[in-house]
């Protein structure tokens, strides 16, 4: 794998990124068999994979909200309206040309105007309401309920919701991988944390570029 380029993504972040990625794939099959969408594994060992996962995940959440904190990665996901028009246009139609990407990466700019609003709206809001319906219902107990029984209705339903819009997002987020460069550009920069530069030349200059910086490997952490 080669490790000359762009070091875009750490080590921590690749162990979040792919540990994540197979806890979220676990809760969305054991989630659907629970809902009663299909059988593979069986219902109580669903419920028991659903669990065990869902406090995987809230430890590994702990974590990465440390680790952003303090390597100032949080930065990325903050949404922007920078170059948010020329992103839009690339994907309406550029994308379709074969034109280059607008937006140059870098270690502070990893993620273009729409990919912010989407990964914001992910960790801001669907995998709380997730952690929060799915907390509740974890503690609701027949027949001596300690969670009112109107709310935790509530509570199953916007859970139910919340994995919709999970597997939306996995959709178009597994189509956005083949969007690089090459179609497996992206994927092998989530694999070594390298990006080669010329696949992210920019039309357009965006302005955090000027203010942060090209990484390379002795910025390997
Ligand atoms: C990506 C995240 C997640 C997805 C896609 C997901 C999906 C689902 C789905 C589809 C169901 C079935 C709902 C129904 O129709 O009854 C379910 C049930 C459940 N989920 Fe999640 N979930 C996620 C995260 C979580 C988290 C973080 C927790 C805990 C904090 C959690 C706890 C539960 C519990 C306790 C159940 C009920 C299982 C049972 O019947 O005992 N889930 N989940």
């Amino acid at each position: 794998m080669r490790k000359t380029g762009l070091y875009l993504y750490s080590k921590f972040e690749r162990f979040w990124h792919w540990t994540q990625m197979l806890l979220v794939t676990l809760m969305v099959i054991t989630g659907f068999e629970v809902h009663g969408s299909f059988k593979l594994l069986g219902y109580e060992n669903s419920v028991r994979i659903h669990s065990a996962s869902a406090w995987t995940f809230m430890g590994l959440a702990l974590l990465s909200i440390f680790w952003m904190f303090v390597t100032r990665q949080y930065v990325n996901f903050i949404p922007s309206r920078a170059n948010l028009n020329e992103q839009i246009n690339y994907y309406m139609s550029g994308i379709f040309k074969g034109e280059v990407h607008p937006i140059r990466k870098s270690l502070f700019n990893k993620l273009n105007p729409l990919q912010k609003l989407v990964y914001f709206g992910l960790l801001i809001f669907i995998f709380p309401v997730q952690i929060f319906t799915g907390i509740a219902y974890m503690y609701y107990h027949y027949p001596q309920n300690p969670i009112d029984a109107k709310g935790f209705e509530i509570a199953v339903y916007t859970h139910t919701l919340g994995a919709f819009m999970v597997v939306a997002f996995i959709i178009v987020h597994v189509y956005m991988i083949t969007t690089g460069n090459t179609i497996a550009t992206n994927l092998r920069a989530m694999i070594s944390g390298y990006e080669k530069e010329e696949d992210h030349e920019p039309k357009v200059e965006n302005k955090e570029n000027q203010e942060n910086n090209i990484v390379n490997e002795s910025n390997e952490a």
